[in-house]
């Protein structure tokens, strides 16, 4: 994009923060926060994948898709300067369940600043277990702001086995993209996907993917509603009999 398309794009969010009100943490000034993003995007285009940080909306999109109120361990993995970072923790993520993993060192100076009470780790999300404290194996989710969309099969698939290896077995995966089609290939890597909406108040409007990996057949046995009523059955069999014979041998001391 050409200079004048850069000024047009950020021009237009401008706009678009002011009618929607759209107020950032009073912690975090603006100004700093779209030149840090631009400078770093003047670097590394495609490591940035973006002309602005998202919009506030779309990161409370994002919140609003996984259930905070069961106090998940998140990981969010391409951070940047935070947008879904600051919008977790305003939604009522305690600090001690969010995990964050960001490439850039600028950005996770920045990130250190601004979000002292959290854990926030420089490097790659590709080596994500290898980088995690011991006691974050097992997360519930990770979000990811990271631009999919740029890498190749090669890279994604070494960033999405990493993450999954870092997840529970029923753990899920967040990815937002700016195009209409699936940012990863999930059936290649193994995966279910589902898109859960689009958000327009962001620059450029955005998509929200889940991915998760299909349960082993062990498991959905375990799972299936058959089985635990078989389960549940068995249980209650067992206390008929034990109350029954409770029952004969009081009978018989009398
Ligand atoms: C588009 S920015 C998203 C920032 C923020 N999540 C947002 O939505 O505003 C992408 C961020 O991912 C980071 N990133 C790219 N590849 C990465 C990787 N392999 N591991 C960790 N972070 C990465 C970049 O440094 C950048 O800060």
């Amino acid at each position: 994009m050409d200079n004048y398309g850069l000024t047009c794009h950020l021009g237009l969010y401008g706009i678009i923060s002011k009618c929607c009100k759209l107020k950032l943490p009073p912690k975090i000034r603006k100004r700093d926060e779209s030149l840090l993003f631009l400078k770093q995007l003047v670097k590394n285009p495609k490591s940035l994948g973006a002309l602005v940080p998202s919009s506030i909306v779309l990161a409370d999109f994002m919140c609003r898709h996984i259930d905070l109120t069961k106090n998940p361990r998140i990981i969010e993995i391409g951070a940047g300067t935070g947008r879904f970072t600051q919008a977790l923790l305003k939604n009522g993520l305690p600090p001690e369940n969010l995990c964050v993993v960001e490439l850039d060192p600028i950005m996770f100076e920045f990130l250190q600043k601004n979000f002292p009470n959290i854990c926030i780790i420089k490097g790659n999300a590709n080596q994500l277990p290898e980088l995690l404290p011991e006691a974050w194996n097992n997360a519930d989710v990770i979000v990811s702001g990271i631009p999919m969309v740029n890498l190749s099969f090669q890279d994604q698939q070494q960033i999405i086995q990493a993450c999954f290896k870092s997840l529970s077995p029923s753990g899920s995966f967040l990815q937002f993209t700016y195009g209409p089609l699936s940012p990863l290939p999930a059936r290649k890597l193994g995966l279910r996907q589902k898109r859960l909406g689009h958000v327009l108040l962001n620059l450029p409007p955005a998509t929200v993917w889940r991915y998760w990996q299909p349960l082993s057949h062990e498991t959905r046995q375990k799972r299936s509603p058959i089985n635990r009523l078989k389960h549940q059955g068995l249980h209650q069999l067992k206390r008929l009999k034990k109350t029954i014979l409770k029952g004969s041998t009081s009978h018989e001391k009398n």
